[in-house]
């Protein structure tokens, strides 16, 4: 028997480090595995969730009522300088060098046009 069989044999083998990049390694799949689902989540449009979304969300920094808090007003009467596209950009690109985040990696674009529409004029998204 050489020794390389010998090794191969051994009954208790060393115990296999889990280094840090395989820690790492995880966190990126997990991750690519949620937008993954988000993805796939996006394809309808769930009025409810994206409701809460907006109020959620959104409202963590314009306020639970979208009154305004760290991000501006976003109530219908204080966004009628936005169209529907413009409010689309602004929620899928985020607005680059403020708190303001994209968007895009978490909802389709059919979901940012439905919270432009929402924010816009709630009453018809009801
Ligand atoms: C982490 C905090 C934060 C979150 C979460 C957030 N925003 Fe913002 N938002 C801001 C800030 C701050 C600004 C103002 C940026 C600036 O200085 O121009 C802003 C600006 C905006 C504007 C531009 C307003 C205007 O009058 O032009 C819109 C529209 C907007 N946010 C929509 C949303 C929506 C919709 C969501 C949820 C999908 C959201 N925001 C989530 C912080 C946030």
């Amino acid at each position: 028997m050489d020794r390389f069989t010998k090794t191969y044999r051994d009954p208790v083998p060393p115990p296999r480090r889990r280094t840090r990049s395989m820690f790492t390694a995880n966190a990126v799949f997990s991750a690519a595995f949620l937008l993954a689902t988000a993805a796939l989540a996006a394809e309808t449009i769930d009025p409810g969730a994206l409701k809460r979304l907006v109020h959620q969300d959104c409202g963590s920094c314009h306020g639970l009522t979208l009154k305004g808090g760290l991000g501006p007003d976003l109530r219908a009467e204080n966004i009628q300088h936005h169209d529907v596209d413009s409010l689309k950009f602004v929620i899928l690109n985020g607005i680059p060098e403020t708190p303001m985040p994209p968007w895009q990696p978490l909802i389709s674009e059919e979901e940012a046009e439905w919270v432009a529409r929402y924010l816009l004029d709630p009453e018809t998204m009801e």
